[in-house]
């Protein structure tokens, strides 16, 4: 095998995120249920006849050196010369961009999950899905979650991962057209670091219909809206047609519904100021199957 193309790298929702505290390191304490949706950034990947790492195309506002895809195939790389004493051949990557930066939607660190799957197949590496979770955390706390792969209430700073089961929903998201940056928003003065934890089977038993995905709430919520209008209009506005609810650190905006028609009414009305649209929860990674288990490397 010497090329991967056309892999889906698909975004994630926070159903809920709550925020029980602060680590010495000031990594926040976080509760929260990752949502894999069907919305996805495309990657291809092509082994190099020399050993470099690069990105081929122009991705707007990410250097390549900075870009996790680049950095995690070079982390990889680097973990498969000191297990096997010599360096795989290099790897040629195009990132398609369908998510948008600082959203919320974990685009980025989907993307790197996405690499080191992929890496891991075309190298023939043998890395464990936990020994490529502990690779890609360190660049960033949202990369063990995509590893993992499917519905999860997460701990920790977001590694510590358990299967739930999601709620089987159409969701519309609305891109409020600015880009949070994270730590601004985990570093505000007045961000609730306090939350009560809850358990993983509270959560559960609010997962058998869409209009009750309102568990909990988005602790990071009323910081984004405050720093950044536009949140805070979006998710008026979209209050208006149900429980609505910023992902992650934002800026996206989402709304749950149990029916596509009914997700598709709301999408109609939507200012033509954003871009919205709609998403169907996914129970797996789609590169589950055939990167991870397929390949042995489970
Ligand atoms: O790891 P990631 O790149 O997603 O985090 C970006 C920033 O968000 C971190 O540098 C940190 O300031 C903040 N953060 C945090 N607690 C978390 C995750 C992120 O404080 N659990």
């Amino acid at each position: 095998m010497r090329s991967l193309h056309d892999c889906p790298a698909p975004a994630k929702l926070n159903l809920f995120l709550h925020v029980t505290g602060r680590r010495a390191d000031g990594y926040h304490l976080l509760q929260s249920v990752f949502q894999l949706i069907d919305r996805a950034d495309r990657l291809h990947f092509d082994l190099r006849d020399d050993d470099q790492i690069r990105r081929t195309n122009d991705v707007a506002g990410v250097p390549e050196e900075q870009d996790l895809v680049v950095r995690a195939l070079r982390l990889l790389q680097a973990e498969f010369a000191r297990r096997h004493g010599r360096l795989p051949p290099g790897i040629s990557v195009r990132v398609d961009k369908v998510l948008p930066m600082g959203g919320g939607l974990g685009g980025g660190s989907s993307d790197a999950a996405t690499a080191l799957m992929a890496a891991n197949a075309l190298w023939q590496a043998g890395l464990s899905r936990e020994e490529l979770m502990a690779l890609g955390l360190p660049l960033g706390a949202d990369i063990p979650f995509f590893l993992f792969g499917e519905t999860a209430f997460a701990e920790g700073v977001g590694e510590a991962l358990q299967a739930v089961p999601g709620p089987d929903c159409w969701y519309v998201v609305i891109e409020p057209g600015v880009a949070v940056p994270t730590p601004a928003i985990f570093s505000a003065p007045d961000l609730t670091r306090d939350s009560k934890p809850v358990k993983i089977a509270d959560f559960s038993s609010h997962t058998d219909s869409c209009s009750t995905v309102g568990f909990g709430k988005n602790d990071l919520q009323d910081v984004a809206m405050r720093l950044f209008p536009p949140v805070a209009e979006a998710v008026e506005w979209l209050s208006s047609h149900g429980d609505a609810r910023m992902t992650g650190s934002g800026a996206c905006v989402f709304c749950a519904f149990s029916s596509e028609d009914a997700a598709d009414q709301v999408l109609a009305q939507v200012p033509g100021k954003w871009t919205a649209w709609k998403a169907k929860s996914l129970k797996t990674h789609p590169l589950m199957k055939s990167l991870l288990q397929n390949q042995g490397v489970v």
